[in-house]
């Protein structure tokens, strides 16, 4: 069926001049925009986005790193959209990433790994109603 995924473009890969790129490859690769703006996340913002790995050793790292400047948030429509968007990024760490996954070719290592994806239905419903109001979202 046609569903939704959540992504961001994360600082590292905006800090590196790759927005356009990456936005390319992936209406490229079939996915419509329906959802899409530059935005800054708090701290605060960071960690409730990221609270389900608040136990993990790399949560302040991790939070540091996602609100450090600019990401490009958006939502993507497409037949299979949560699991052809995460083959589409590749593996979570770069060195384990195939080759043409957008991780293999932008991640610089597995925390600065350019791009998210969300990985279920469910919280790409929730990861985009955190970033975009109703009237944001086509
Ligand atoms: P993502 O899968 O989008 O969401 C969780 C993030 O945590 C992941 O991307 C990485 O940015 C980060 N992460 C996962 N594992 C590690 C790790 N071992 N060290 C640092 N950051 C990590």
């Amino acid at each position: 069926a046609t569903n939704r995924t959540f992504t961001m473009i994360k600082p590292d890969a905006v800090e590196d001049g790759h927005i356009g790129a990456i936005l390319e490859k992936i209406t490229a690769s079939g996915f419509r925009i329906v959802a899409l703006k530059l935005t800054q996340m708090t701290v605060a913002d960071a960690q409730e986005f990221y609270a389900v790995h608040s136990e993990r050793p790399f949560y302040g790292e991790l939070v540091e790193f996602m609100s450090r400047g600019p990401i490009v948030a958006a939502i993507l429509e497409k037949e299979n959209a949560v699991e052809d968007f995460r083959t589409l990024i590749g593996a979570t760490n770069p060195a384990d990433a195939a080759e043409g996954t957008i991780r293999k070719m932008y991640a610089k290592s597995v925390g600065e790994n350019a791009v998210h994806g969300s990985d279920s239905d469910e919280n790409a419903a929730i990861e985009g109603a955190f970033h975009f109001s109703g009237r944001e979202m086509f």
